[in-house]
């Protein structure tokens, strides 16, 4: 809409508010293109006429959800929850009006009768919706990192979907199109044919009349056993409305449109939390197994073609931690490091009871007959990632090279919602190659940062000193915009704690520590930046690490707003989101109780 008003359309423009009505010339046009009606108490109806492509709708996060309905020939086309802007506008969210030009598009809504604004068509919202033909997603918050995904504009919560087909890795996600706080779960869609560099692709499920689209899986139906044709990539996912059952959805333009099936849904219960179902070809007994979290429990279900489920088996009772319900599971075979054995490892996302309080993945390591999960340690919980912010992991179906890549959305339900941060929230960790190794008779899931990463290594700078006291770094690389990598290797382990300590100008600081004595790593976050958002998020994180190694290797993964670190190749990670003023950019390495060598201090930045 072209802002700058010629004298005409303002006196236009003030008639109409003389009537109570406003409206808002266009670029091209004298006709008023958005016509606002007041049908009191609270009503709205907004009258568009326009072959614009947008509706900008103004959002204060602070306010309450409206339901906004669009309307095209009588009949809703869409609808969704908006927190209307009342008193500021904090951003914008688009309505998507292509499709429907030279069509009478009416928009319906309710501004809650508590808000202070009398004339609901003073509300600010009112005054501020516009039609734009293009959507700004350049955005570039100070804390929008750099080479994790984001979702361009509004909210992500879990990866779905995930799925290698010809080339490329899709990553579908929990994706709010109307805002940066949760809500209208679709699926967005972003594609990539390397794990780091991702093409944002227009949501590929939308709510429907069973529910909204909650998390899920996806496959590829390479011999057709569900009819929709071979090689459809088949989508399995939860709707969610008073109830939540399983639908499914097909694509046979590799995953650019979806369509959802018919009959759906496919599985019903009458379990209230019945969701996040995960679906793959088990092949030894020639048919799909879904693995589904039911309350604290999973259950396991098979297909012969994706639409007829048959319940197997429930895994859960007794094992593992219970703080919370069950989520986002995740059941595959793989290698164990050094033998010619296989194990298969049951991934289970938990809300709250993680280890620091929250959101969390437990895993479980056992065998799979293609009925029933048997853990092989029952008394023991193990923890993929040992910080705050690595949730609803799930890994990729048919990844190339019997490779098994996972990837967890890096935020906690605890704070989620309230992160300093404004066009979206909140991102993915980065992708990571799974594997099991033993240690003591016990089996572990190893996470290490997918190769591919190396891709984003732009400059690299390598030292080496002893450490005896305070080794200060000032410049650990020039022009460090807050997106590095540092590999680290420690020898020479004569002192009781080996530490280092991110830092900014403002006294900022992330602290982490090898504890020699206790055999720990932990990371502080409590004074890393803005930590008052919530009560929740200040926290030191920690993990117990093996002891009697005459080596420590570190790698760490710094963006403008998280720290993942990953000990021996991932065999443990800790991904802690944090939000400094300004990015970390000095080192100080510390020791206490003795002295040690910095074998290899390599820092690389890396690239957008
Ligand atoms: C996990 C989860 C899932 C659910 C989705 C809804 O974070 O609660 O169980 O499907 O988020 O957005």
């Amino acid at each position: 809409m072209n802002v700058l008003f010629s004298f005409k359309q303002l006196r236009t423009l003030l008639a109409m508010l003389a009537m109570m009505i406003f409206s808002f010339p266009d670029a091209v046009a004298d006709a008023p293109s958005l016509i606002i009606k007041d049908l009191g108490e609270g009503h709205c109806l907004v009258q568009i006429n326009t072959n614009q492509r947008y509706l900008l709708l103004p959002v204060e996060e602070v306010m309450p959800d409206v339901r906004v309905s669009m309307i095209v020939n009588n009949k809703e086309v869409k609808a969704a929850d908006v927190r209307l802007a009342v008193n500021r506008v904090d951003y914008f969210v688009p309505l998507d009006l292509s499709g429907y030009t030279g069509k009478n598009v009416l928009l319906k809504f309710k501004l809650g009768s508590n808000d202070p604004v009398r004339g609901k068509l003073s509300a600010v919202c009112c005054k501020e919706m516009k039609l734009a033909d293009t959507f700004d997603t350049g955005n570039r918050e100070k804390f929008r990192p750099t080479y994790h995904f984001s979702p361009l504009y509004g909210w992500m919560n879990d990866p779905n979907g995930m799925v290698y087909k010809d080339g490329e890795y899709h990553l579908f996600y929990q994706y709010n199109p109307y805002g940066s706080k949760w809500g209208n779960m679709s699926w967005g869609h972003a594609i990539s044919k390397d794990l780091v560099n991702w093409q944002h692709l227009p949501v590929a499920i939308a709510p429907d009349a069973l529910g909204t689209i909650f998390s899920g899986s996806a496959v590829v139906d390479t011999d057709n056993t569900a009819g929709f044709g071979a090689g459809a990539i088949i989508a399995i996912y939860t709707q969610n409305s008073d109830r939540q059952v399983q639908s499914i959805a097909y694509s046979t333009d590799n995953g650019r449109t979806f369509t959802c099936y018919e009959n759906n849904p496919v599985l019903t219960s009458d379990a209230r939390d019945f969701r996040d179902p995960k679906v793959f070809w088990h092949k030894e007994t020639r048919r799909w197994i879904m693995i589904l979290a039911v309350g604290q429990e999973m259950q396991i279900f098979s297909s012969p073609n994706l639409k007829d489920w048959t319940y197997e088996s429930s895994f859960g009772e007794g094992q593992g931690a219970h703080g919370g319900v069950w989520e986002c599971p995740d059941l595959f075979e793989l290698p164990v490091e050094g033998t010619n054995e296989k194990k298969w490892v049951l991934l289970c996302n938990l809300n709250p009871g993680g280890p620091f309080g929250g959101s969390a993945t437990q895993y479980f390591v056992g065998t799979f007959n293609g009925k029933e999960f048997v853990n092989e340690s029952p008394s023991k919980t193990k923890w993929m990632d040992w910080g705050k912010d690595h949730y609803a992991t799930v890994t990729w179906s048919d990844a190339p090279d019997n490779r098994r890549i996972a990837i967890a959305w890096m935020s906690n339900w605890q704070y989620a919602n309230d992160v300093p941060t404004s066009q979206y929230r909140s991102p993915n960790s980065v992708p990571r190659d799974l594997g099991l190794f033993t240690v003591g008779g016990e089996t572990y899931l190893q996470s290490a940062p997918s190769p591919e990463l190396q891709k984003l290594r732009d400059i690299s700078k390598k030292r080496s000193f002893r450490v005896n006291g305070t080794r200060t770094v000032k410049e650990m690389i020039p022009v460090n915009e807050g997106a590095y990598e540092i590999e680290l290797s420690i020898k020479n382990l004569h002192a009781d704690v080996i530490g280092f300590r991110l830092y900014n100008d403002k006294g900022e600081e992330v602290d982490m520590q090898y504890d020699m004595k206790e055999n720990r790593f932990s990371m502080d976050r409590r004074k890393s930046g803005d930590v008052g958002f919530n009560e929740n998020f200040p926290a030191l994180t920690w993990t117990a690490v093996e002891s009697g190694k005459n080596e420590l290797k570190l790698h760490l993964f710094v963006d403008k707003s998280s720290v993942e670190a990953f000990g021996d190749g991932g065999r443990f990670a800790m991904t802690n989101q944090v939000f400094p003023s300004e990015p970390y950019n000095h080192i100080d390495f510390y020791s206490k109780g003795g002295a040690y060598k910095v074998d290899s201090f390599i820092v690389y930045r890396l690239k957008q």
